[in-house]
């Protein structure tokens, strides 16, 4: 009988067509990767739009040494020298209850979120004259980004 009827036919098939099959998965797989990295641009861009993530490391370490003497970010603690920041994001200024707020903060009627934060504290007093935050700001971008990315972890 002839060698070939020895081979079970599916096998044969898997043989005769395996390399195709193979290229198949390659495109495949191309195909795949083109598309997560089509993907991670699409997140970079629309990340990029709104507010790159920092490092929430360097941001705890900038609350503690820049922030900490005046505020705190658990609910719990109350208001020190500065109001309590838990639930931040997405508060009206001024609205902390049982603190009290100079009209200039008050009045200022914006919403804090990372890019009232971002242009407030590079220069608290340009973005709030009269604020009685004595604070002189953080001047580098890449510091406020860290402590906001952390503040909004935390607050
Ligand atoms: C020397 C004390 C002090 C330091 C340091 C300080 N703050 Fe303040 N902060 C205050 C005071 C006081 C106010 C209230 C200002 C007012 O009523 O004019 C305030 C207000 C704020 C507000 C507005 C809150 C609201 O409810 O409208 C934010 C946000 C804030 N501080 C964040 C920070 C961050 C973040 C840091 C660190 C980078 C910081 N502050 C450093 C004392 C301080």
């Amino acid at each position: 009988m002839p060698i070939w009827d020895s081979v079970c036919p599916q096998e044969l098939a898997e043989l005769t067509w395996a390399p195709p099959r193979d290229k198949q998965a390659e495109a495949a797989v191309k195909e795949d990767t083109s598309r997560s990295v089509e993907n991670k641009i699409k997140v970079e861009n629309t990340s990029s739009q709104s507010f790159p993530t920092g490092d929430a490391k360097k941001g705890a370490g900038l609350f503690k040494t820049r922030c900490q003497q005046c505020h705190t970010v658990v609910e719990s603690e109350g208001n020190k020298i500065g109001p309590n920041l838990h639930g931040l994001f997405g508060r009206k200024t001024g609205s902390v209850e049982g603190f009290s707020y100079t009209d200039a903060n008050k009045q200022k009627g914006i919403t804090w979120d990372e890019n009232t934060l971002f242009e407030y504290l590079e220069n608290p007093k340009k973005y709030i004259p009269g604020t009685k935050m004595a604070f002189g700001g953080l001047k580098k971008a890449k510091d406020r980004n860290d402590l906001i990315t952390w503040l909004k972890e935390e607050c």
